[in-house]
């Protein structure tokens, strides 16, 4: 960054227009009460417009009354930012982006040309009408090299897409008094690549009757594995994500909904009972040995309360191995029917294997 100081000719009698006061003072109203130097930037962005596009030091006292700023405070932002100008410049002045892109993109042959055109940065070209200054990127890099164009109107045009024969015609332009067309200097509309839009192009995508059918790589088997956050574990698990059929395991990892595995095998549930035979009859679960001897407590399944119990001892369920002998059919009535308000759970708490164990507990 260079060092950017104030003109040393500076205009005798200079002060700010009523109108600029104005703008000021609107400005200064955006912000609460002993906020008003919030409105520095844009203040002196109206001083230096009214003052013919440079801002000289009477100019920056006067904003800075008005603002109720020290000085120096506003010297500090005015010579900071390359869009306050500290010396006269010409009807036309030129703010040419020398950052990486537009330089990649040839900005140093458009140097060339302002240089030979108009003469040496940060002066005023014989007739008065040019000056130019390189700047950093002006926010239009995929334009690039492109320059921005300050008038004594209130507008200041980008001129992208520049080669050195454009710019010398947008030179030639302002010469005569014309106005050259603003913008990309060649065919691209916008931003968009050179040689128009590359994507998003099909009609069909801005047809109103265009309905999206089908995903075309969408597993439908695929279920989403929903992790369950519990602060407890976030030390444990490194986060607290705990993947809900693991989450009695002792193994911290065998825990984590996450942690020292594939995420992208975790997004798929398996079904724990896969393989298994179907039964035939899943109604028979409801019957089988209902009458054979004294009911088992099936609250020492973990997972099945006194609710749950009752429930299932109204279904004909009151044995342990009834429960072991059930199958995915049978768990699937079961969710349709007595359990609907916890679909999962059975799985979940896997309590076939839990009867199982119960039943041969019961057995010895
Ligand atoms: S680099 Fe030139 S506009 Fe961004």
């Amino acid at each position: 960054m260079s060092a950017r100081r104030l003109a040393i000719r500076q205009p005798d009698d200079v002060s700010l227009s009523p109108e600029a006061q104005a703008g000021i003072l609107t400005w200064t109203k955006k912000y609460p009460e002993g906020r008003q130097r919030s409105a520095l930037i844009p203040a002196l962005w109206i001083a230096q417009k009214d003052a013919g596009g440079w801002l000289p030091e009477m100019i920056l006292r006067a904003v800075g009354d008005m603002l109720g700023m020290a000085y120096i405070r506003v010297y500090e932002v005015a010579t900071f930012y390359t869009m306050f100008n500290l010396s006269p410049v010409g009807d036309y002045h030129i703010q040419l982006c020398g950052t990486t892109p537009c330089w990649l993109r040839g900005s140093e042959a458009l140097k060339e040309v302002l240089e030979r055109r108009v003469g040496p940065q940060n002066t005023v070209s014989a007739d008065g009408k040019f000056s130019w200054l390189e700047v950093e990127c002006l926010g239009a890099c995929a334009n690039a090299p492109m320059m921005q164009v300050s008038t004594d109107v209130d507008d200041d045009p980008y001129y992208e897409d520049l080669t050195p024969e454009a710019l010398e015609a947008i030179l030639d332009a302002f010469a005569d008094g014309r106005d050259p067309a603003r913008g990309p200097q060649n065919d691209r509309i916008n931003s968009a690549p050179e040689g128009g839009p590359k994507t998003l192009n099909s009609k069909d995508l801005y047809s109103a009757t265009q309905t999206l059918k089908t995903l075309p790589k969408a597993d439908k088997k695929a279920k989403v594995n929903h992790y369950e956050w519990d602060p407890k574990e976030r030390r444990a698990t490194r986060g607290g994500w705990v993947d809900p059929k693991r989450k009695a395991s002792p193994d911290p990892k065998k825990r984590s909904g996450n942690l020292g595995r594939d995420l992208t095998k975790g997004l798929v549930e398996e079904d724990p009972y896969k393989g298994r035979p179907e039964r035939s009859d899943p109604q028979v679960l409801y019957t089988e040995g209902a009458t054979d001897g004294a009911p088992d407590d099936l609250k020492k399944i973990k997972g099945i309360g006194p609710v749950f119990e009752r429930e299932l001892n109204e279904k004909g369920i009151y044995y342990y191995r009834q429960i072991g002998a059930w199958k995915v059919a049978d768990i699937k009535m079961l969710e349709a029917d007595v359990l609907t308000r916890f679909p999962g759970r059975i799985k979940r708490d896997d309590w076939v294997k839990q009867a199982k164990r119960l039943a041969k507990e019961a057995a010895k």
